[in-house]
């Protein structure tokens, strides 16, 4: 079982257990014709690294009205703090996941797709073929990743940390209220770690715990298929120094 980080006791901050929705896209999956691996490969991660509960689930084909739909729903009726879309982020004619999501968010949160593409464009140069967006709509974040569970794992890991206080803002709670100390340290990331991170933001060795290469879990990155040419490169993005400053 993965480590977990921070919010052992299943809390977001000051907020509360998040309450997450996971929405595979995908015409074989919903035909039936593949067994959806991403939904409870995102599952695990949403279990194993946000302390998060996942109130609902559900596959969908690559059709712009079926999304919609069920993220509308989700919101406005199961009122989730967090649904992750996987599938649908790419090139082809019936990649439709981000026009839906854009059709659906009042607010865009495009930094944490960029944070995203950042940190997976340092594994492979084909992270550069998802469109993923992400957004707001009402008091739901929601965030899409790509299909392959071992894609979705590296860019559910690129933000994971951040997050929890994400969640907390869309929430509308006062996140100084009660002081930074209960933030920054999910995923991999532990609170501590800031202390001698340096400020080039390279990370050093045993500063992802519980992790396999590029803090994916070892889990992931056995059982997945390698992507994209060479591997993990120098740099990324800096670690956090001690709470979050909003
Ligand atoms: N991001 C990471 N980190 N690792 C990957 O292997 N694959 C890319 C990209 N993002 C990839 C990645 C590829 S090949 C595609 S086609 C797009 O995600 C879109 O994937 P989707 O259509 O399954 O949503």
């Amino acid at each position: 079982m993965a480590e977990q980080h921070g919010h052992r006791d299943g809390s977001a901050g000051v907020g509360g257990q998040i309450q997450v929705g996971i929405l595979t896209c995908s015409d074989r999956g919903a035909r039936g014709e593949r067994a959806d691996v991403s939904g409870p490969t995102l599952h695990n991660l949403v279990v194993d690294r946000l302390g998060a509960k996942v109130g609902q689930y559900k596959v969908v084909p690559d059709d712009r009205m079926a999304i919609e739909t069920t993220l509308v729903e989700w919101v406005d009726e199961g009122h989730l703090d967090l649904i992750f879309t996987t599938g649908g982020t790419g090139f082809s004619p019936r990649d439709v996941t981000p026009e839906a999501t854009r059709a659906v968010v009042d607010r865009e949160a495009p930094a944490l797709t960029q944070a995203m593409l950042f940190e997976s464009l340092r594994i492979t140069p084909y992270a550069m073929l998802t469109r993923a967006t992400a957004g707001i709509r009402k008091r739901s974040l929601i965030v899409n990743l790509p299909g392959n569970p071992k894609a979705l794992t590296e860019n559910f890991t690129a933000v994971a940390e951040v997050l929890p206080h994400a969640v907390d803002i869309v929430r509308g709670l006062d996140t100084h209220a009660g002081g930074h100390g209960g933030h920054g340290a999910a995923s991999g990331a532990p609170a501590t770690s800031g202390a001698d991170t340096p400020r080039d933001g390279s990370v050093r060795e045993g500063h992802r715990h519980g992790a396999g290469p590029e803090g994916v879990p070892a889990s992931a990155t056995a059982s997945a298929p390698a992507a994209g040419a060479g591997g993990p490169r120098e740099g990324g993005m800096a670690r956090n120094v001690g709470g979050p400053p909003c």
